[in-house]
């Protein structure tokens, strides 16, 4: 295996055995509130400490941005890993299965490796770039779905109080009347490693960091798809966190049907 591919996921597995081991505990969970709607537990900060470790041991030098502690930067600043501990922290709160680890790797800037876990369900998603995206052992590619017609969607709802939700309901409304479905599973790692494996044909939402995207993103690229800038600019959607994944027809009809909702800000930007 890719040695950088290795330790991303020998770290996921670690932060993801530590996840379940406290499923047993929940009621007893710490629990902070970082601001409304936006938690955080000792479980995360256990989880991405056992993940910056397990890095640091092999690469004492590498830059990190993790969610829970930040920026620190390494005397070798080219290769940066971008981390979120827990993905779908809500979720986890409640019980309700659907969370992961997400271990982005970029070196000068640009995605080099993926890795999203699932531990409950025991899926990994790996992608190296230039090599393909897989789930456990098995290549997976992007939906051929033509276009939104009978498309399944994958979202995230705003929950903060500074988000548009005036502007996402328009948004959302739009995407409904012309698909088969919307979801929103709590998860936006997840959300983007389903639409990879084709089990989503694709993915709209607003203001994510990231920590959220980015080994998402290699990964939905690598299964032969797209994380675009949510009105199809060229260019890394991780910068803004307003994202569009999917094969190239769903994210060019996802770019179109958003484009007369979003918000303001956003658009005119
Ligand atoms: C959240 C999840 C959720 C998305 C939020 C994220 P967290 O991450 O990905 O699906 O809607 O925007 O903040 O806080 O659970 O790591
Ligand atoms: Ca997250
Ligand atoms: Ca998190």
């Amino acid at each position: 295996m890719d040695p950088l591919l290795n330790i991303a996921v020998q770290a996921a597995r670690q932060a993801g055995s530590i996840i379940l081991r406290s499923m047993s505990r929940l009621d007893s969970l710490q629990v902070h509130t970082k601001r409304r709607n936006d938690f955080v537990t000792e479980v995360d900060f256990k989880a991405e400490q056992a993940i910056i470790d397990t890095i640091h041991k092999a690469h004492p030098d590498h830059a990190i941005l993790a969610e829970e502690s930040g920026e620190q930067a390494g005397s070798d600043s080219t290769t940066k890993w971008i981390i979120d501990p827990l993905d779908g922290t809500t979720n986890f709160i409640h019980g309700f299965p659907t969370f992961a680890v997400s271990i982005g790797i970029a070196n000068k800037g640009r995605l080099t490796h993926g890795v999203i876990y699932d531990p409950l369900h025991e899926e990994l998603y790996t992608a190296v770039r230039g090599d393909g995206a897989h789930l456990n052992d098995r290549r997976i590619r992007v939906s051929a779905r033509p276009g939104l017609k009978n498309a399944l969607i994958g979202t995230g709802f705003p929950f903060r109080d500074t988000d548009d939700f005036e502007a996402y309901l328009g948004m959302f409304r739009a995407v409904m009347l012309r698909t088969a479905g919307v979801r929103r599973a709590g998860a936006a790692a997840l959300d983007l490693a389903w639409t990879a494996a084709g089990r989503l044909d694709g993915f709209f939402e607003l203001n994510l960091k990231p920590w959220d995207i980015a080994a998402g993103a290699l990964i939905m690229e690598e299964a032969g798809g797209l994380a675009s800038e949510i009105r199809g600019h060229n260019g890394w959607p991780i910068a803004g966190g307003n994202i569009v994944a999917g094969n190239l027809k769903v994210v060019a009809e996802l770019v179109k049907t958003l484009a007369p909702h979003l918000p303001a800000a956003i658009a005119k930007r």
